[in-house]
């Protein structure tokens, strides 16, 4: 029976362990103690409580657990490299990471210093939280499993199989980078906006937010096109981008999404691993990101009064 230890007791963390648990040896880690006894609410309404193993980072250091078969970090994107470095410690350094992050910051960062294999998990699963013993599983969505370097595409279909065992909908693919940059613009157009004016993701279509989209989405459709990232629906250019923000703001109307939950909740935000490697690229090419410089900038300074 494969181990998967899961770092990081999120929403996504919390679901993984839920759903992984029946057919596999899950352990939970977080810094914080939590309660052996969790609670599943799925998308039907139904309540499942389930005993799952929890343990802190400390305690790790002082059980002998089998070594895992595959550590999923399911932290925050900025704290994803820190969480790895509390365990490198307690595993060996073969360990096949799953990098279940926003953005692009710290997937080809680990990916680069971690000497395992590294996949990178890209889902569109809704949870949240309530609370310290229960995860509500909103709406499901697919999962796509792949690294960046293609390398690890056997690795990534047993994954997916597991996973696919599990309840998810998990498919391994060989074009993972695109599907994180193709997330990560759709955030880009979304998150920041709704984050520093307080509105759910609906409100984006009024006429004060709208021209903020398409100014935002100007900027991240030519950076796109110089990382040679594609619209997943195959149209080419800015007015893909454009449709598809828009499709997703339909599709999320009533969201509130992470970023605005996370000002609300007075928590860092993801701005680094989602606005950072736009403004980084921007530079790096050469090409206009006055917007997305001045949604970071505003972001940072919200964040400096938490
Ligand atoms: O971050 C989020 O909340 C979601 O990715 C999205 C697409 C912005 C919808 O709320």
């Amino acid at each position: 029976m494969t181990t998967h230890w899961i770092l990081g007791p999120g929403a996504i963390g919390r679901l993984l362990a839920h759903s992984l648990a029946p057919l596999n040896e899950v352990a939970l880690i977080s810094r914080r103690a939590l309660p052996e006894q969790q609670v599943l609410t799925t998308p039907e309404g139904e309540q499942h409580s389930q005993r799952l193993n929890v343990f802190t980072v400390d305690q790790l250091a002082s059980n002998t657990l089998k070594p895992p078969g595959f550590v999923h970090i399911t932290t925050k994107a900025m704290a994803a490299e820190a969480a790895l470095e509390s365990l490198s410690r307690v595993i060996p350094p073969t360990t096949p990471l799953v990098l279940w992050q926003n953005g692009f910051l710290a997937q080809p960062r680990i990916t680069q210093a971690w000497p395992g294999p590294v996949l990178c998990a890209t889902t569109t699963q809704g949870a949240y939280l309530t609370g310290d013993e229960g995860v509500v599983h909103a709406g499901r969505g697919p999962t796509f499993i792949g690294d960046l370097n293609n390398q690890h595409g056997a690795l990534s279909e047993t994954l997916a199989q597991t996973l696919g065992e599990a309840g998810f909908t998990a498919t391994p693919v060989g074009d993972i980078r695109q599907r994180l940059w193709q997330k990560l613009a759709v955030n880009a157009a979304i998150n920041p906006l709704v984050a520093l004016h307080g509105v759910r993701n609906g409100e984006l279509r009024e006429t004060a937010y709208a021209g903020l989209v398409a100014a935002v989405v100007t900027e991240v459709a030519s950076i796109l096109q110089a990382e040679g990232i594609q619209p997943p629906t195959g149209r080419q250019g800015k007015e893909a981008w454009l449709a598809l923000v828009w499709q997703v703001v339909e599709n999320t109307a009533h969201n509130k999404a992470s970023m605005l939950q996370d000002v609300e909740a007075k928590r860092p935000t993801e701005r680094g691993a989602i606005l950072g490697p736009l403004i980084e690229s921007a530079q790096r090419h050469g090409l206009a990101h006055e917007v997305l410089q001045a949604l970071d900038a505003e972001l940072a300074a919200l964040e400096a009064r938490f």
